[in-house]
């Protein structure tokens, strides 16, 4: 069975083959060591499995700049989001383009891999936040991030040697080229995918379901790699999702796998993202609903859907579908959005985020219109062990 292509043509496989290992390990020990952080650990796993096809490492200067300015790599394929690797100034003094370096983990000390040392430059990070992110207000929690890091960036293709062990559900831990292989076993001519950071409440069930009746079957993909505080955590999530899976959906047209990156919130570039990483794990669709990736109020409702215009269909590869903000109305009785309910806001559930949290750790079910009891039971009891901080 035809499969949609991956992104730039075909899936990235930086995994260092068994018989090359010991050799390159052996090499590794006489290289200088740039110390990899859990962001950019997760990167190289992403780049290693082809999840960020076509890249093949972290990037040099050349698509940087351009990746920054125009949201294609330097060979003009649609790329929006820099995937950098920083080092601090004193190791630029160690570093030489043209030679190699030992990737290591700070705070394991495991050798994760090589990269090859292409491009070692001064990144201008006041001009990335502003193109990517569309700020440089250090309350916002990707330019936070971004800025923590040193702005001398290395670049050049990897070589891995260690993959990170997931900590839990290491079963729903998928590669690109498995994802691949099982919907096409399944049958799956064409598959949704469905980013969140979020447990499913009743408005994402509604659009996944919408999405459902039209292709068929649906990827849940929640990432589960690093994000800000107030988050719900990874695993209290995982457990939400499969209560549900379990009492609502069709477990025949529903795959449920994480995707272990970073959040950057970076809001409409982090949007063309998730769907170009979405169509190498094998999806012929793509979710974008209201505030795709946002945080505060940097970015507008919908233009993370905008966005998508800039490029033509051919460039993308994979559908997206977009949904207007889901709600539910009284006098309906069912989920509905504004293309579909004539009823004025007054009629229409409305929970702030704030709200459903402060609501939810008192141990009250937000009502069911909102979120289904199974879910909200598991929130509950999650928020009883993980006490986030609120912000
Ligand atoms: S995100 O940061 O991962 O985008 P979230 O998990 O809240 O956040 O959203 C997952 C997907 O559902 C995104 O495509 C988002 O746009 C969409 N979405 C979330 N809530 C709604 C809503 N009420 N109506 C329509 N789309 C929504």
């Amino acid at each position: 069975m035809t499969q949609i292509t991956p992104h730039g043509g075909k899936l990235v496989n930086r995994i260092v083959a068994e018989e090359q290992q010991q050799v390159l390990k052996e090499k590794a020990k006489t290289l200088p060591v740039i110390e990899i952080d859990k962001r950019s650990i997760s990167d190289l796993d992403l780049i290693a499995i082809g999840g960020f096809s076509p890249l093949t490492g972290f990037m040099n200067e050349q698509d940087y700049v351009s990746v920054v300015e125009q949201m294609r790599l330097a060979d003009g394929t649609v790329w929006s989001l820099p995937i950098t690797l920083s080092v601090t100034e004193s190791k630029r003094a160690e570093l030489k383009t043209g030679q190699s370096a030992a990737l290591v983990g700070k705070e394991d000390g495991v050798l994760y891999g090589i990269l090859d040392v292409e491009s070692i430059f001064e990144a201008d990070q006041e001009k990335e936040a502003q193109q990517v992110y569309k700020t440089t207000d250090l309350e916002h929690p990707g330019v936070a991030k971004m800025m923590s890091y040193s702005a001398v960036y290395v670049g050049g293709p990897i070589h891995v040697l260690e993959r990170p062990k997931p900590e839990r559900f290491e079963e729903y831990y998928f590669d690109p080229s498995e994802t691949r292989r099982l919907f096409a076993e399944k049958g799956w001519k064409s598959v949704v995918g469905f980013q969140t950071r979020n447990p499913v409440h009743r408005a994402h069930e509604y659009i996944q379901k919408s999405a459902m009746e039209i292709v068929d079957a649906l990827f849940l993909n929640p990432l589960v790699g690093e994000t800000k505080s107030d988050d719900v955590p990874a695993n209290v999530r995982m457990k939400s999702y499969l209560a549900l899976l379990d009492n609502y959906y069709p477990q025949d047209r529903v795959f449920l796998g994480v995707f272990p990156a970073a959040m950057r919130y970076a809001g409409p570039r982090e949007a063309i993202f998730h769907a170009m990483v979405r169509k190498n794990y094998g999806c012929t669709h793509f979710i974008v609903g209201r505030d795709h990736a946002g945080v505060g109020d940097y970015y507008g409702t919908y233009e993370a859907q905008e966005i998508f215009s800039h490029f033509t269909s051919e460039e993308l590869g994979i559908t997206p579908l977009f949904f207007e903000h889901s709600f539910f109305c009284k006098k309906c009785g069912n989920m509905a959005s504004s293309k579909t309910c004539p009823h004025s806001k007054e009629d229409h559930l409305h929970l702030s985020g704030t709200k459903v949290r402060a609501m939810l750790r008192d141990g009250i079910c937000p009502p069911p219109e909102f979120s289904r009891p199974e879910v909200a039971t598991i929130l509950i009891e999650g928020m009883r062990e993980t006490v986030p901080s609120e912000s």
